[in-house]
């Protein structure tokens, strides 16, 4: 029976455990091993962990893989995946070399302008508004100097701040609309503090404002966030090789290959339930390396979607082409992402995986997460339309299912070896883990 406490927070966290067990395990004496299973024995790095959240009771492990052999504007990488899906990592690196074998990923950072806004209601005249915004907004600049001046320093800082009338939509409603350039760093906590800073002098500078009214001086500021929309801060990625070098192998036809390939694209751009799947696919690469890396899967896949349905309809991310017998294959996708600040400088497998990727500057990461995603939307495709998804699927997946039935050793080397030849499927595992155990 569940029931409800208060002080949980600021019971120790072995008496938050404690009461989790009582509470929902008192029929499972094995829920508290389970939990202090996972604590690290080094004190300092569990402490570490319990400090990143609140009420932390344990650590919930994902595997961390590689992908090696990714060629980007000629530099080769091996990227780092936190993710759980058997078949990603090795999808990635079947990719990886297939395109290191045509001159690899080619990637560039068309933009960088992260986004923030100071939600506010007014009730007056727009152009009495406006009048004081232009008055009042070196002011707002300046009064954040001191949150602006270090990120100035490095090259970066506010960009701009406009005042938009969104009236249309909202009786009352406007916005400060304010752009960022945040360097190597994701930029959130930069960016919101700015906006508050921003807010304050507004409202402040209203009420002392001699044009406004009365009611004008009373401006209603609801919210300053960023934005997690952010499609000026875009990075494109591209692979592209003759037609006649598309396959690795004679059971395929190249040509053939390659229209199917563009076909599947198309209806995933036509196609809203297909163009789901097909992001999901692109997903699969792109949050990995984003875990991995400590940066904010949640804000790249609100932005990323959000791009994806910018024309009114959710479409595809990727594009593919067939002209003069060449295959162009590219990604086109906002990414907000840091190298610096947040999890980076903390989490010693975050530190691990950037020092594998060459300590790479926030743009060099933009490039190598969206070919992450093309490699992993590459991989999914050539397989639905050559083999199908399963076949390769369901080998990665043979080891869940030969844990599932607690295989030793001796019976996942036979199994494995034995789907070597054979079609991987749960009835056949199960049939072929029997016969070897009768
Ligand atoms: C599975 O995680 C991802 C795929 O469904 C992607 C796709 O269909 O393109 C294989």
């Amino acid at each position: 029976m569940s029931k409800s406490i208060s002080g949980f927070s600021k019971l120790s966290k072995s008496k938050k455990i404690d009461w989790i067990v009582d509470t929902y395990f008192s029929n499972n004496k094995n829920a508290k091993h389970i939990l202090k299973q996972y604590w690290n024995s080094d004190d300092k790095l569990q402490q570490l962990h319990d400090e990143f959240i609140e009420n932390t009771i344990t650590n919930y492990y994902l595997p961390l893989g590689v992908a090696p052999n990714f060629l980007i504007n000629n530099k080769l990488y091996t990227i780092p995946m936190a993710i759980e899906e058997s078949s990603v990592v090795a999808a990635a690196s079947k990719a990886a070399k297939f395109w290191m074998d045509r001159g690899g990923f080619k990637a560039e950072v068309l933009s960088t302008t992260k986004i923030g806004q100071v939600h506010f209601m007014f009730q007056g005249s727009f152009e009495s508004l406006k009048n004081f915004f232009s008055t009042i907004k070196p002011k707002l600049i300046e009064d954040a100097k001191p949150i602006t001046k270090n990120m100035e320093k490095r090259g970066g800082g506010i960009i701009d701040i406009e005042l938009r009338d969104k009236s249309h939509n909202i009786e009352g409603y406007y916005q400060l609309h304010a752009t960022f350039e945040t360097l190597d760093a994701m930029g959130a906590n930069f960016i919101n503090s700015c906006l508050e800073q921003f807010a304050k002098t507004f409202k402040e500078e209203a009420l002392v404002f001699k044009d406004f009214s009365e009611s004008e001086k009373q401006i209603d500021v609801v919210m300053s966030i960023l934005s997690n929309y952010v499609p000026e801060c875009l990075v494109r990625a591209e692979v592209s090789c003759p037609v006649t070098d598309l396959t690795e192998n004679d059971n395929m036809d190249a040509d053939e290959f390659a229209r199917k390939f563009v076909q599947a694209v198309n209806i995933a751009e036509a196609e809203p339930y297909r163009a789901v799947t097909h992001n999901k696919g692109i997903m699969n690469g792109i949050d990995a390396v984003v875990l991995a890396t400590g940066n904010d899967f949640r804000a790249v896949e609100a932005g990323v979607h959000a791009y994806a349905s910018k024309k009114g309809k959710y479409s595809s991310l990727t594009h593919a082409s067939i002209n003069d017998g060449v295959f162009k294959f590219w990604i086109e996708i906002p990414l907000a992402l840091g190298t610096v600040g947040g999890l980076t400088s903390l989490h010693p497998l975050v530190k691990l995986a950037l020092e594998l990727l060459h300590k790479p500057t926030a743009k060099e990461l933009m490039q190598i997460v969206a070919v992450a995603g093309l490699a992993q939307n590459f991989a999914a495709l050539r397989s639905l339309t050559t083999t199908g998804i399963q076949e390769g699927h369901m080998k990665m997946h043979l080891m869940n299912i030969l844990n599932q039935f607690e295989a030793t050793n001796k019976e996942k080397e036979l199994l494995v070896n034995h789907f070597k030849t054979h079609t991987v499927t749960h009835s056949a595992v199960v049939e072929a883990i029997e016969k070897i155990r009768a």
